[in-house]
């Protein structure tokens, strides 16, 4: 009896020691090339299931020195090695040569997962003909002058939950993230794609209760890292897919109901703007005629539609936060944007107002994306032959490319030894020479945050003008 089970526990430890070779060797070893840039060890990537670390913290331990000494490091992430790259003359190159560094998002590195389920094949992780299919249709969408005075009344609407919610806490702190998601998602929504979802009116209206388990569920670090669990008939895995279903069809019934111009879902002032006779179609509108005229499948329209949404609401979202977590730290910065808007007008002439000028208010915004990228780390493109990155990073074919926004815009090679410091006034005191110092940054690629190249973001317009509404109206408000 005692040697069986000795036999039982030996067999155990070789099927234990072969199964963790198996992972190691096929999983965990670091690829050999590139061979001249240091490896981030894959524990690294786990360091989140142990203890309850802070991303940056993690950064700058394990990431930060390695990455900016070589420019580039070998990352374990989403259970394969990839190549970070953090050197700004790199990412020109990257975002200069697309067919290259091809796009391939979730739906092609991990077609089972659920987060593939979520966004699908879109405009933005798909590449070639089908990405030019989706950009006809998206990209006019997303350049048309938006209704600013839209935003400005969602801004209001803000204020008050914000007051309302101060006095129910007896005048202390509230958190502010929930409020902030209720109110991206409006904007989004009303903004962007003419539709109504009664974000702001109602905390528990659907789309704020699935938005919220949709990102709870999906963003949880153990399937994030080891999406292969999402093959595993968990019921949380089930759940997943289940919130992903309903949330997709969530938005495309508000969506028909809006382009309709169904009562319900139409309404107050200045609504679905873009979509009156007359004018250009709107964003929404667009994407159901792309789908009505068979150049879209009804697959690719939710799936445009959801990255649309999430792409629309989540960025503005982080950067909101970031912003006033900033502005909270330098009183000194909301003296001065008070004082410039002093300046300014009302009414009509605010709107306008909105879409170009407040050069201080501008080089906050600026200040705050470089500091706080929204999207911190993307790792999305596959080289699509084997590549030499500088002088001597040769990338197999095959391999995944990412940026670390957070470390590129941080730069001090770049922005000096103050890089991690707020200073608006690092971009200029004019527009014009604001904008110079933006356009240069950029073409530099050392700061990163709507990306570069052809891919660049699509949205920043309409994100700028929310976010200049957004300040003007909460630093009037509040202090
Ligand atoms: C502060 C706000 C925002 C930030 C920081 C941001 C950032 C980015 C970044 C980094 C990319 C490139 C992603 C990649 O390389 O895979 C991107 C792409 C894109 N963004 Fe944004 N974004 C913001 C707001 C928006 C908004 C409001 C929209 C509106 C729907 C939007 C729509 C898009 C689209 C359609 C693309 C894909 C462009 C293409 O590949 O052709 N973004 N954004």
């Amino acid at each position: 009896m005692l040697l069986l089970a000795l036999i039982t526990f030996a067999e155990l430890v070789l099927v234990v020691a072969v199964a963790v070779a198996v992972v190691y060797f096929l999983i965990l070893l670091p690829p050999r090339h590139p061979s001249n840039i240091p490896t981030i060890p894959f524990w690294v990537a786990l360091l989140p299931f142990f203890k309850d670390v802070d991303q940056s913290e993690i950064f700058r331990k394990y990431i930060d020195q390695p990455l900016r000494t070589h420019g580039a490091v070998k990352l374990f992430f989403g259970a394969q090695w990839n190549i970070l790259v953090h050197r700004p003359s790199f990412l020109v190159e990257i975002f200069r040569d697309e067919d290259l560094y091809q796009k391939s998002g979730n739906q092609k590195k991990i077609p089972h997962s659920v987060l593939a389920a979520f966004l699908g094949d879109n405009i933005i992780s798909s590449h070639g003909p089908t990405w030019q299919t989706y950009r006809a249709v998206i990209k006019p969408g997303l350049q048309q002058k938006f209704n600013a005075g839209l935003v400005a009344k969602n801004a209001a609407q803000l204020c008050r939950l914000i007051q309302q919610a101060t006095q129910k806490a007896g005048g202390h702190g509230i958190t502010v993230q929930d409020l902030l998601q209720r109110y991206s998602v409006a904007n989004c929504s009303e903004v962007l794609l003419n539709m109504k979802l009664q974000a702001l009116e109602r905390a528990d209206a659907r789309v704020n209760v699935l938005r919220t388990a949709v990102k709870r569920e999906i963003f949880r670090p153990v399937f994030m890292n080891f999406p292969v669990l999402d093959h595993m008939p968990f019921p949380s895995r089930n759940n997943a897919r289940a919130l992903v279903a309903a949330f997709k069809n969530e938005l495309k019934s508000a969506l028909v109901r809006g382009a309709a111009g169904d009562a319900g879902a139409l309404g107050g002032e200045g609504f679905g703007k873009g979509d009156e006779e007359g004018s250009k179609p709107g964003l929404g509108r667009r994407m159901l005629d792309a789908a009505e005229a068979g150049l879209w499948s009804e697959k690719q329209l939710l799936d445009n539609l959801t990255v649309v949404f999430v792409a629309g609401q989540e960025n503005p979202q982080l950067l909101m936060i970031s912003a006033l977590y900033l502005l909270a730290k330098h009183p000194a910065a909301q003296d001065a944007i008070l004082g410039e808007l002093s300046a300014g007008g009302t009414g009509d002439e605010f709107a306008e107002q909105q879409q170009q000028g407040l050069p201080y208010l501008t080089s906050v915004i600026y200040e705050c994306l470089r500091l706080f990228p929204p999207i911190g780390q993307l790792i999305n493109r596959r080289v699509d032959a084997d590549v030499v990155l500088g002088d001597n990073i040769v990338i197999p074919k095959g391999a995944y490319v990412g940026y670390n926004c957070y470390s590129t815009n941080r730069d001090p090679a770049a922005w000096g030894l103050d890089a991690d410091e707020f200073r608006p006034e690092r971009w200029g005191v004019t527009s014009e020479q604001i904008q110079r110092q933006y356009r240069q940054r950029r073409a530099r690629a050392e700061f990163i945050s709507f990306h570069g190249g052809r891919r660049a973001c699509l949205g920043e317009r309409f994100a700028m003008l929310q976010m200049r509404v957004t300040l003007t109206v909460l630093v009037r408000q509040f202090r």
